[in-house]
């Protein structure tokens, strides 16, 4: 049957990516972003379909974010679930503006939520981060706790999970909470392998990299990002359902991103290493993830990390033209 999704984010990376997803799959979707990070490139498949409807919107504004959803109710009817993407996806300039996370991250789920309040909206799949569980030395499970994060985009999230779980009770019927890990690929507007690919194209002396390249943690393409949401989404009926999402067995250490974006982009560039454990305030250096509960609902990662980030390196430089 098909449906009418609403993405907040739809301008960036991972949103942009979805609505192509669901359009492809015969559903309308409609979205909303305020451009401040995501791109109209991103938006250039979508806008070719008649069932894509986009509002400009700073969702983080309760009465903008009302008026995009009231907007795609209007142009195709009622929207069945809402995928609340929109946030900051800069870690390290929400440490060092506190206002940034508490805007962009908690600020649009306010929005979103007061929104689909009033648009009768009753589920909501939310993308939150594995950066709630702060900087623990175990295995991260959904069942981990207490959950201490380490950075205010975390913190924020986690504040995201908490409204989404107390609207569970009142006006929604159902909340995905979905835990990422580093999701890459093409389009994306950040992280380890777009910075590295982007200042390459460049051809430094030397490629600088944040921390000593000890740093290790998951890697998971877009692709199969998109495949287990929308497994979940499909699959898990409780009221509240939380999952870690993950790729295949260890993480990717920064080191062996480093050398194989160098690998494919400019050879025998050297790496020059700033030192520490971690890359700026608030990285959490290492954690391994459980996506147990996910496997035990039926979905499984046919990639492991390297290999997604061996994926992601050479999508990323052919978007750049190399
Ligand atoms: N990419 C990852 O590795 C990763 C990991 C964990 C969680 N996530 C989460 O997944 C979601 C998508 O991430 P992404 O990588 O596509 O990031 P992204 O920055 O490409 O997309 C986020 C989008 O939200 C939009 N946005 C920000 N503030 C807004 C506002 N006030 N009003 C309207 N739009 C606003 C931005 O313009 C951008 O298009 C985010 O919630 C992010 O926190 C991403």
């Amino acid at each position: 049957m098909h449906q009418h999704h609403f993405i907040t984010g739809v301008a960036g990376f991972i949103g942009s990516q979805l609505a192509d997803r669901l359009l492809d799959g015969g559903h309308r979707v409609s979205g909303a972003d305020d451009f401040s990070l995501g791109t109209e490139a991103n938006l250039a498949g979508a806008r070719r379909s008649e069932a894509f409807h986009f509002s400009k919107a700073d969702l983080s504004d309760p009465e903008a974010a009302r008026a995009a959803l009231h907007e795609a109710v209007e142009a195709s009817g009622h929207i069945d679930v809402v995928w609340h993407l929109a946030a900051n996806s800069d870690i390290s300039a929400g440490v060092a503006d506190l206002s940034v996370d508490y805007r962009k991250t908690l600020g649009t789920t306010y929005g979103t939520l007061e929104a689909a309040r009033a648009c009768g909206v009753k589920r909501i799949a939310f993308a939150s981060t594995s950066a709630v569980y702060g900087e623990r030395g175990d295995l991260l499970t959904e069942e981990s706790g207490p959950l201490l994060p380490i950075s205010n985009y975390g913190a924020t999230k986690l504040a995201s999970e908490a409204l989404l779980s107390a609207a569970a009770e009142s006006f929604l019927e159902t909340i995905w909470i979905f835990r990422f890990p580093n999701v890459i690929g093409p389009r994306s507007t950040h992280g380890a392998i777009h910075d590295f690919v982007k200042r390459l194209a460049g051809h430094p002396e030397s490629l600088r990299v944040l921390g000593d390249g000890t740093q290790q943690k998951p890697y998971l393409h877009v692709g199969e990002l998109l495949d287990a949401m929308q497994f979940i989404v499909a699959q898990a009926g409780e009221r509240r359902n939380v999952f870690n999402i993950g790729p295949q067995g260890d993480g990717t250490l920064v080191s062996f991103l480093a050398e194989q974006t160098i690998a494919r982009v400019a050879p025998g560039t050297p790496i020059a290493y700033t030192g520490g454990d971690r890359g700026w305030v608030g990285d959490v250096p290492r954690f391994t993830y459980s996506t147990d509960k996910l496997r035990r609902l039926g979905w499984t990662p046919k990639l492991a990390s390297d290999a997604a980030a061996i994926r992601a390196i050479d999508e990323i430089a052919r978007e750049q033209g190399l």
